[in-house]
């Protein structure tokens, strides 16, 4: 199958490429804006396979997203402004990206006839104190990132419903691995353990999150395309939930360092307390999650131990700027 996948610079969709070329014969056409999260260097190992090709372009505009599309027979959109915290500072790029690119992206599937896959998120659900939510919880979410998304997601629904698209939505919880821009959790804390920086934690570091490695999340996705249901939405929640400290602790000791790193720092604003989600539905498509999170994390500090290539040109480049912004402190 030819695949456009837009968003497929970025950490999720260029492991979901790598997948593809490895596991199936697709050919696949990535489209993307390249923005700060989304980086070439995502493609090192695989630039150069004959079914890969990279168009430059933003998915709000119709003329990239049609240049794309030639011989694709599915879409499957990961672009999106990602970051909570960027949505708290700047929302304007969430939205047009969210609203505006997935509008196109609908609009192209429609005219073609073409299989639509969204990415999505536990945080459309907004926060639970107990329980898990299934597909037909009610949308709440609480932060411009993810209100712009559940936004998304209700278009998609709407494409199916008035014109009969085929649509499915694959949302995930909180992903981990290789090639993840270090603003999130996990990466954070392993490049500030590995120099020697501070781990800010936010409040008292008792938000519950249901982590879910990568690979897991891209095979889930392969599978909801190829057999999930048209009009359905899937949940795809890792294997293991702990709280933010319980990681940042395991970060520290497998970098060998110790808590008087731990610094607790002022609350995001509008933090959602747990995320939870119960995965039954892609579980009866036959999909279940292989890497629990104590190997998942010793996996992913390996890698960034081993390829600094791959973050140094972040961490001394432009992200030095937005850490200070964020947290009122330099890096090392
Ligand atoms: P990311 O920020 O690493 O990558 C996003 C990619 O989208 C980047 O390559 C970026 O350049 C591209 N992009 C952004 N705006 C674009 C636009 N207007 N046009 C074209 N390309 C654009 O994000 P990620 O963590 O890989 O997340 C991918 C998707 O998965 C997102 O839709 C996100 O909401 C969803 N998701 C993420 C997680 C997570 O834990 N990271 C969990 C569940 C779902
Ligand atoms: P994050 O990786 O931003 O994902 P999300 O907010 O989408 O779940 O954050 C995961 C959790 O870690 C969240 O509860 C916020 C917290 N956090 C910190 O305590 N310190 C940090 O520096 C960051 C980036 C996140």
């Amino acid at each position: 199958m030819r695949l456009l996948v837009c968003g497929g610079a970025g950490f999720i969709g260029s492991n979901f490429v790598r997948l593809r070329l490895r596991c199936s014969d697709d050919e696949i056409v990535v489209l993307d804006k390249l923005t700060y999260a989304g980086r070439r260097e995502n493609f090192h190992d695989f630039a150069s396979d004959a079914r890969f090709s990279f168009h430059h372009g933003a998915i709000e505009d119709p003329a990239a997203v049609e240049a794309a599309l030639d011989g694709v027979e599915a879409i499957v959109n990961f672009a999106a402004e990602s970051h909570v915290d960027r949505s708290i500072d700047e929302p304007d790029a969430f939205v047009r990206t969210a609203a505006q690119g997935t509008y196109v992206l609908l609009e192209a599937a429609r005219r073609r006839g073409l299989r639509y896959l969204q990415v999505s998120t536990d945080e459309v659900y907004g926060s639970i104190a107990e329980g898990s939510f299934t597909e037909s919880s009610p949308l709440d979410p609480s932060s411009p990132y993810s209100a712009t998304k559940a936004g998304a997601d209700l278009l998609v629904s709407s494409y199916q419903q008035t014109y009969g698209l085929d649509t499915v939505i694959c949302r995930g919880s909180n992903n981990y691995g290789a090639y993840q821009y270090p603003e999130k959790l996990i990466p954070l804390m392993v490049l500030n353990a590995l120099a020697g920086d501070r781990l800010p934690v936010y409040g008292d570091g008792l938000q519950v999150r249901n982590w879910l490695f990568v690979e897991d999340f891209a095979a889930a996705i392969a599978l909801v395309l190829e057999r999930g249901t048209r009009g359905e939405a899937y949940n795809v929640g890792g294997p293991d939930e702990c709280t933010n400290l319980t990681v940042v602790r395991r970060i520290l000791s497998l970098c060998g360092r110790d808590e008087s790193l731990l610094d607790y720092v002022t609350d995001r604003p509008g933090h959602d307390r747990r995320y939870s989600l119960g995965s039954e539905k892609v579980r009866a498509l036959g999909w279940s999650a292989q890497t629990r999170f104590e190997e998942g994390v010793e996996r992913t500090v390996a890698w960034y131990r081993e390829n600094a290539w791959w973050w140094e040109p972040i961490r001394s480049g432009a992200y030095r700027d937005y850490y200070r912004r964020q947290y009122g402190t330099a890096l090392g």
